[in-house]
């Protein structure tokens, strides 16, 4: 099955190898979350003092927010080994199987993208969830028998862009907890920037800081990307590894990364429902193919930040945009007086 990962680190390979380069190696270096951390904590301290694993987790929320980072933050806290795999890399019953029987005591299973494994995949992972069993069925009709094997105990951490296409089944038996990842707030993305730019060895002075977190989408993930190119920017036009505000100004100018910290494909996301469909309602479907995107991608990378700063709201008859995205993009709802906007 072909990965359809619609996150930014599909557009922008270099994405995932820079986080692990940046991604925070200690639990106090993980800025921001700190309800959910205080909650973790509490679980792994209680889970250590018991010498049990800790139970299954299910962190949602929109990409590049930290949900791996937290998962590997987990296993480094508990000494555990983790062991990675994705909801699209799991196919067959047998590729669940053979990673569930690999699995020593007190291991970390991470799924991530947890919305795309399939319906055969979800009923293997119940019993293995809740009583530690393999369950395989080997035969078909009267003759098919069940083969039970105990597992080692572990914990499956699963990550999800999309908590609402997860069954309800699967989602009871994360009797840990379920955790939405926030947006960052600004203070806190500044923070993530400074933090970053020592790591990569550049001075990142305040304002220059301060406008790239603005531009991010408080999303980590962006703001560590958006920072390697102001480095490259001042690289080749200062030769000096110091990121003024001059040089963040050119480098999202450059990128057309705007003051809301939208996209081209934003833009033109919202240009289109303006223009074409007169504001909307109009389909996902309908969106994505006059953009040229995924639908997923439409829906899980454009459209969360879009509904954030409230330029977009999905309703039950489709997607319209907002009285604020006509005022974004310098246009003119029909029936708005100029005088009122
Ligand atoms: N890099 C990416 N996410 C981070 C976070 N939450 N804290 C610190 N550094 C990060």
């Amino acid at each position: 099955m072909a990965d359809q990962t619609p996150t930014h680190s599909k557009q922008y390979p270099e994405d995932r190898s820079l986080d692990t380069t940046l991604r925070p190696q200690k639990w106090d270096d993980y800025i921001g979350q700190e309800t959910i951390k205080r909650n973790l904590s509490i679980l792994i301290r209680a889970a250590e003092a018991r010498k049990e694993p800790i139970e299954h987790l299910l962190f949602y929320g929109p990409a590049g927010l930290g949900k791996t980072t937290l998962a590997y933050l987990i296993a480094k806290e508990l000494g555990a080994q983790i062991k990675s795999t994705s909801g699209p890399a799991l196919e067959r019953v047998g590729d669940i199987a053979s990673v569930l029987t690999n699995l020593s005591s007190g291991d970390i299973l991470f799924i991530d993208e947890a919305h795309r494994l399939n319906k055969l995949i979800e009923e293997v992972l119940y019993p293995a969830m809740e009583n530690r069993s393999l369950d395989i069925v080997i035969g078909k009709g009267p003759s098919a028998r069940i083969i039970q094997l105990e597992l080692q105990p572990f914990t499956l951490i699963a990550a999800t862009t999309r908590i609402a296409l997860l069954s309800s089944p699967l989602r009871s038996r994360f009797s840990g907890g379920i955790f939405r990842l926030e947006f960052y707030t600004q203070p806190e993305v500044e923070r993530i920037l400074q933090r970053s730019a020592s790591l990569l060895r550049v001075t990142l002075e305040a304002q220059a800081a301060a406008e790239i977190a603005k531009r991010s989408r408080f999303t980590p993930r962006i703001a560590n990307r958006l920072l390697k190119r102001c480095r490259d920017y001042a690289q080749v036009h200062t030769r000096s590894p110091v990121i003024t505000q001059e040089i963040a100004d050119k480098t999202l100018e450059l990128l057309q990364i705007d003051r809301q910290g939208l996209e081209q494909q934003d833009r033109a996301l919202l240009d289109i429902i303006i223009k074409k469909f007169s504001g909307g309602p109009v389909g996902l479907q309908t969106i994505a193919a006059a953009t040229s995107e995924d639908e997923s991608t439409v829906e899980e990378v454009h459209e969360p930040y879009l509904i954030r700063l409230g330029f977009l709201e999905r309703t039950p008859r489709g997607r319209c945009a907002t009285a604020r995205a006509y005022e974004h993009l310098g246009l003119q709802k029909p029936g708005q007086s100029p005088l009122l906007s």
